[in-house]
């Protein structure tokens, strides 16, 4: 079980209102006592911030808002000493518009060597005043931005973060550099952005805009006539990383963000010579339901066992809505967000929880001055995109910004009445979030963690999702009513069980 830190939003040591990797260092303690394997950190390396770190200018140095190279270093002994792993967020797909790569490209011609490193066209038209293709970015607006020289370069995200051409051995070569760079100071694996964007189709053709998801459906799968994503030829660029992690001493691993149409598309990512994981997102997207709960498990697990993988579950990250809110906000949300961390972390196979989610956190509505996801100016103040879930963490207190920092001010601010929600206030109550995750840790290593017995359905009746894993029977009630609760020693509830039936919105671990 991996912890997702959001660095900026973890713990600030040095009292700026941004969290940094020292914070993270002076709060491993909480990751132990909550019974993590280890963490992943979302990108700290030199950054204008344009999207939050993942336009990135110097990959193997320390921004200064997070800390120093020595500040890594330390941190990453700290963690070991603590039998906790470590994985780094690396971003083959673009750089910052202000790596050293980047403005070479700008300040050379076109068809330049330093261009060739980007993907940069002449565009269409008399004048060639026309964007290269049709496609848009995911940001919003077109994905291609305009020279005063006249050449078009190519952006699936923000303007500032210009994709690589994986075709050019230059830019493989210099992430190898990169991965090895980690890797040799002792990172125990990559969590891969965009892993599924690195290639892109021969002659970048136009394709039906039409396949698109709108944002009002939330997180999507993207449509496999998206001819952005998914190309064949990814998989050559995992292979290479692949060698790289298995030419290292002890146990190196890579999990790769991918969102692709299926699991079986998903699948093909993990096959025996490429990632050893790769995000199933499936859980993100399942609507409240028994039947899309069990969709989600059941395509994942048979996709996976084909190539003889194992599953990455996830229910949040710092790009979708916190799970609280996702189903709803309020008593419910949270209900629903603890008793849907009771069937991720009983699955068979690995789990992503993301910093928060263990404190049962809601998105915060932010005034709009205080956003600074791109996609908020992108979309022309249309989609409000993911600052509400990056909100810093509450350790203590009852008003902002609750131990996080000594700054009157946070990067983004933190909302009055969460003093309940603190890792202080819930350490001690048996009956808090922190305490349900903790205990559910501690059976997942006692109960699970040997042996990793196979996942047995068990008839259930209407929106009821009840499966067996060895002596361990996991029980979801997704629907309005109470049902009977099944025979067996209870282990754990997601909330208050009635007279022998489980309540609505609500999960079980019995025994027996
Ligand atoms: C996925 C990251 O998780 C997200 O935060 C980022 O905006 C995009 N990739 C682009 O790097």
């Amino acid at each position: 079980m991996i912890y997702q830190v959001y660095p900026r939003s973890f713990a600030d040591s040095d009292g700026d209102g941004n969290g940094d990797l020292s914070g993270i260092c002076e709060r491993l303690d909480h990751l132990v006592d909550l019974g993590v394997d280890g963490f992943w950190i979302s990108p700290f390396y030199r950054s204008p911030m344009a999207d939050g770190g993942y336009d990135v200018s110097d990959p193997t140095d320390v921004d200064p808002m997070f800390g120093t190279l020595d500040d890594f270093d330390a941190l990453l002994a700290a963690a070991h000493e603590r039998r906790l792993k470590v994985i780094v967020d690396i971003v083959p797909n673009h750089f910052s518009d202000q790596h050293v790569w980047f403005q070479q490209a700008l300040a050379a011609a076109p068809g330049s060597p330093q261009r060739a490193r980007f993907i940069f066209r002449r565009g269409r038209g008399e004048q060639a005043e026309l964007p290269p293709n049709n496609w848009p970015s995911v940001f919003g607006g077109p994905a291609w931005h305009r020279l005063p020289d006249g050449d078009w370069y190519l952006h699936l995200f923000a303007p500032e973060q210009p994709d690589l051409d994986w075709t050019n051995p230059e830019v493989q070569a210099e992430f190898e550099r990169i991965f090895r760079f980690w890797l040799d100071r002792g990172a125990d694996g990559f969590r891969i952005d965009v892993a599924h964007g690195l290639a892109k189709p021969e002659g970048l053709p136009d394709f039906d805009l039409s396949v698109i998801p709108s944002h009002a459906e939330g997180a999507a799968m993207p449509s496999p006539h998206d001819v952005r994503w998914d190309r064949e030829h990814v998989h050559d660029y995992h292979r290479a990383l692949r060698t790289v992690l298995d030419s290292y001493e002890g146990s190196r691993m890579a999990v790769g963000e991918t969102w692709v149409p299926d699991a079986e598309r998903l699948a093909r990512y993990v096959r025996k010579d490429e990632l050893n994981l790769t995000f199933n997102f499936d859980l993100v997207e399942a609507e409240w339901s028994a039947v899309a709960f069990r969709k989600a498990i059941d395509d994942a697990l048979t996709a996976m066992s084909e190539v003889e993988a194992v599953c990455t579950w996830v229910l949040g990250n710092h790009d979708v809505d916190r799970p609280v809110t996702r189903y709803g906000g309020g008593v419910r949300g949270l209900a629903r967000a603890r008793a849907a961390a009771l069937v991720q972390l009983s699955l068979p196979g690995a789990a992503y929880v993301y910093n928060g989610e263990e404190l049962g956190l809601p998105n915060v509505d932010l005034p709009d001055e205080a956003l600074k996801d791109p996609t908020w100016q992108r979309s022309g103040h249309t989609d409000r995109g993911r600052d509400g879930e990056r909100v810093p963490i509450p350790w203590s207190g009852t008003s902002p910004p609750y131990g996080f920092s000594t700054a009157a001010t946070t990067w983004l601010p933190m909302p009055e009445g969460w003093g309940p929600l603190t890792v202080a206030a819930q350490r001690e109550d048996p009956e808090s979030t922190l305490s349900l995750f903790r205990r559910a840790l501690q059976l997942r290593r006692s109960l699970l963690a040997f042996g990793n017995p196979a996942l047995d359905w068990v008839d259930a009746p209407g929106e009821t999702v009840a499966y067996r894993r060895g002596d361990l029977l996991v029980v979801l009630n997704a629907g309005a009513e109470p049902v009977r609760l099944p025979a067996g020693e209870v282990l754990l509830s997601s909330g208050p069980l009635g007279d022998a039936t489980l309540p609505a919105d609500t999960a079980v671990w019995l025994q027996g």
